[in-house]
């Protein structure tokens, strides 16, 4: 029997799960591998957070909340909106969610049509092509250049508009390249959204995490009329160190968000209530932890950057948020190992994590094959110790 949906059989599964996967493997059978694959702080949440979680399971807050998530939360996050990023929503516009991946995939079942051309900005994270698929919608890829810093290029958006674009996402800080969009960027993409009456999926889940004094910008923030067509995803997991809480959100046009509230209501329900609970604490009164999560971060970055930029033949950008290098690693492709042609960046991270005992995402899984992504969300030591391995299995290969 065909048991499976063509939806199902047409969707790839997410790259980066399956690779932690692995590596949990090989590390269970002893192999110690230095996972320089992972998409989540190495820290645990704060403790301050963790009472709260703690006191809502004592306090009963263990029921269903409403769908859209608890009066307590929204208004928390209403008031974070309004403080950190000058975008005025009442709760009514706002919708918690089962992480910032649920707010992406109920904006995309709740906006999409069936043949919908929805653009994503390459290289990018591994799930919105595939959670276009699954709404219906088509994905539009326009890949964005390295020689730019992967910066927003207006003139390729531009081209790739058809009369069935619905929408654009966006995310900045970005995952994987850490490209951090500029201001007069993001106003002439709002201007262009809004002159053509295209929806924004602004992802700004890595919002906490930028460096060199540079600021995150709300694309929603930038007026009125870029506010009507903005959807802006957020969440706690990767700035307050809570992605196994899984609690994000979604602020917007008032009808869209109630639409997704319904697709939600079915699908999920509300979230996790403790966990909502615990995440006013984080929104509220966890800024020193998060600074410092940020400042041990920008210390991994420059070694790893440092130490990166000194392997011959490999290149890469200084991202300017998220945790993530993505250096072009173009040079050895082609090269041997033993006799066995290393044909892409997905061969060279196999061998890599086969003789060099580290483990990377191949650019492939981003849909920019000549890179790697290598995650600073790792001590300084298994960095260093890392990187060395890194260095010398490079050398192997001819
Ligand atoms: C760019 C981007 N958006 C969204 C998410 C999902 O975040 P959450 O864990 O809150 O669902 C991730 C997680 O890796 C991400 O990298």
């Amino acid at each position: 029997m065909n048991s499976i949906s063509q939806r199902v059989k047409d969707i790839n599964p997410s790259a980066t799960l399956s690779l932690t996967s692995k590596v949990a493997e090989m590390n269970k059978r002893g192999e110690n591998i230095i996972s320089f694959n992972l998409g989540e702080p190495d820290f645990n949440t704060p403790q301050n957070i963790i009472e709260q979680g703690i006191k809502a399971l004592y306090e009963g807050i263990t029921k269903y909340t409403p769908t859209e998530g608890a009066n307590f939360l929204r208004e928390a996050i209403s008031k974070k909106l309004l403080n950190e990023n000058g975008i005025e929503y009442n709760s009514n516009s706002i919708i918690v969610t089962n992480g910032a991946k649920q707010a992406l995939f109920n904006a995309l079942m709740a906006v999409c049509d069936k043949g919908d051309e929805v653009i994503v900005l390459t290289p990018c994270w591994v799930s919105y092509v595939e959670m276009i698929k699954l709404a219906g919608g088509v994905p539009i890829l326009v890949s964005m250049s390295e020689k730019n810093d992967f910066s927003l290029d207006i003139n390729k958006i531009k081209k790739a508009l058809t009369n069935r674009t619905k929408a654009i996402i966006i995310n900045s800080p970005n995952n994987p390249t850490g490209v951090v969009y500029e201001m007069g960027q993001l106003e002439k993409l709002g201007r262009l959204a809004v002159e053509k009456n295209i929806l924004i999926i602004s992802d700004e889940i890595y919002e906490k995490l930028i460096y060199q004094g540079k600021k995150h910008i709300s694309v929603a923030s930038l007026s009125d009329e870029i506010k009507d067509i903005t959807i802006t995803v957020n969440g706690v997991s990767k700035a307050y160190a809570m992605t196994g809480w899984r609690i994000g959100y979604a602020a917007g046009p008032y009808d869209v968000i109630r639409a997704m509230v319904r697709f939600q209501s079915h699908a999920t329900s509300g979230a996790n209530s403790p966990a909502q609970f615990a995440s006013v604490e984080a929104l509220t009164n966890s800024k020193e932890y998060a600074d410092f999560m940020k400042d041990e971060f920008e210390k991994r970055k420059k070694e790893m950057i440092n130490r990166i930029n000194k392997m011959g033949g490999i290149t890469c950008i200084v991202p300017k948020g998220a945790f993530y290098a993505f250096p072009n690693v173009k040079y050895y492709l082609g090269k041997k190992y033993k006799k066995k042609v290393i044909r892409n960046s997905g061969d060279l991270c196999e061998f890599l994590l086969t003789e060099g005992k580290i483990a990377l995402v191949p650019g492939e899984a981003f849909f920019c094959p000549d890179n790697v992504r290598i995650s600073y969300s790792n001590s300084l030591e298994n960095i260093s110790k890392g990187m060395d391995r890194m260095e010398n299995a490079l050398k192997m290969l001819v």
